[in-house]
């Protein structure tokens, strides 16, 4: 592949730089380094000196924190998307956007290749590799991790004999991925699963223990299942989350301890720091469950665990992931109203919410005066609901189970 040119999706650590010089020498290919700001603690314009420095032929660096927010977060929260229950996917949702970014620059540079940083023991390949097949079936991905078989000792070797700046401070033993969404650390005690977590792995949420001893409320407002609001101010849904992540996490809101089923078959321990994203979708959740019939709220979920699943397994630019939107939209016509949350000590509690569209009538629900729900007819509808039940009974009397003769009756 002489003089062909890769499009490499680079953070500006050590993987991604010492995929620069290899992909020259082991490809002979032409690298343009495209970084994207989805909400990590980035200086785009040093990382885009440090992508030249290691060898670059030029470099992008994009601020996707908006796109991010309203694109992929935000259809996420709609369908209250967390997987296996837990994790609310936020290392997951940023890897078909900047797959997405990788495509666009490659077809504005003319590259037939991208590339990335991922191992080949991870998710974030399986997303980067099929959400690139799905928006660009003519691209080819290429992934130097995958490839070159190198330890973390040969690759600060490989580094320095290239000249890719090495960080002179001793790296630690986590690795770690952030964004908007969440935090993510993995490696070192972590990989015991038996050890809880030590203090040092979290970043961004206090010890629960440490927490204010005052609680902390805050109210968000949702408009057709977006959040709109914070505290009643409104604000974009990048920075409402950003801020929220603050507030949250200074409550040791969001820490979540998974072991996690991989797509490529290992099972993993993964930390993770998620407080907006864990107060966001309690919300949501809360006021779903407010203005939602019972049917459709049942229906939704297993949607919405389909949903998260497709998302972890990298499935974001597929027809069933778009007909799912279609569906998960359609339930937010009425998902309009404000919930608030009370914020103590690592956990994150709903304590009210209000909708104009809530199906929670008092003049139903109250037991006292105002009552307008016709008890009487709860007896005739009883007796059709149960209709079957009671013919089955009576048709198979004599297979009825016997009380078993052991059973001691006292008077
Ligand atoms: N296990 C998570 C996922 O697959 C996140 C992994 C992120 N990487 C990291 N170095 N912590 O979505």
């Amino acid at each position: 592949m002489a003089h062909s040119k890769v499009v490499l999706a680079y953070s500006g650590g050590l993987d991604t730089s010492v995929a620069i010089p290899w992909l020259k020498e082991a490809k002979r290919a032409d690298v343009v380094a495209l970084t994207i700001d989805v909400g990590q603690p980035v200086e785009l314009e040093q990382v885009r000196a440090k992508a030249l420095a290691s060898g670059a032929s030029s470099a992008y660096v994009v601020d996707a924190r908006q796109e991010f927010a309203e694109e992929y977060i935000a259809p996420a929260l709609k369908a209250n998307a967390l997987y296996e229950g837990v994790y609310p996917l936020s290392t997951a949702l940023a890897r078909p956007l900047i797959a997405q970014h990788l495509v666009r620059i490659a077809r504005r540079e003319g590259a037939r290749y991208v590339a990335h940083g991922c191992t080949g023991k991870g998710n974030d390949q399986v997303r980067f590799d099929l959400s690139t097949a799905g928006l660009a079936p003519e691209l080819e991905v290429i992934a130097p991790a995958r490839e070159w078989g190198m330890t973390r000792e040969e690759e600060i070797a490989y580094a320095e004999a290239h000249g890719v700046p090495v960080p002179a401070t001793r790296a630690s033993p986590y690795s770690t991925d952030e964004n908007l969404w969440g935090r993510s650390v993995e490696c070192g005690i972590l990989e015991d699963p038996s050890v809880e977590p030590p203090e040092e792995a979290f970043g961004w949420t206090r010890a629960p223990t440490d927490a204010p001893d005052e609680p902390e409320y805050v109210t968000i407002a949702f408009d057709r299942g977006t959040p709109i609001s914070l505290n009643a101010h409104r604000l974009p849904l990048h920075q409402l989350i950003a801020s929220l992540n603050r507030t949250a996490g200074g409550h040791g809101v969001g820490r979540i301890d998974h072991l996690e089923s991989r797509v490529v078959g290992i099972k993993s321990r993964e930390v993770y720091e998620c407080p907006a994203a864990t107060v966001l979708i309690g919300a949501h959740q809360a006021l779903e469950a407010l203005v939602l019939p019972r049917d459709l709220l049942e229906f939704k979920r297993t949607v919405e665990q389909r949903y998260a699943q497709m998302i972890y397994d990298g499935l974001w630019f597929t027809p069933l992931k778009g007909a799912l939107d279609a569906f998960v939209a359609s339930t937010q016509e009425r998902v309009t109203g404000e919930v608030a949350v009370k914020l103590y000590k690592g956990s994150s509690r709903v304590t009210g919410r209000h909708s104009p569209y809530a199906l929670y009538q008092s003049k139903l629900a109250t037991y006292s005066t105002g009552d307008q729900y016709r008890q009487q007819m709860a007896e005739g509808f009883i007796y059709v609901w149960g209709l079957p039940a009671r013919t089955w009974a009576a048709v198979g009397a004599d297979a009825a189970p016997k009380v078993s003769p052991s059973a001691k009756y006292r008077p």
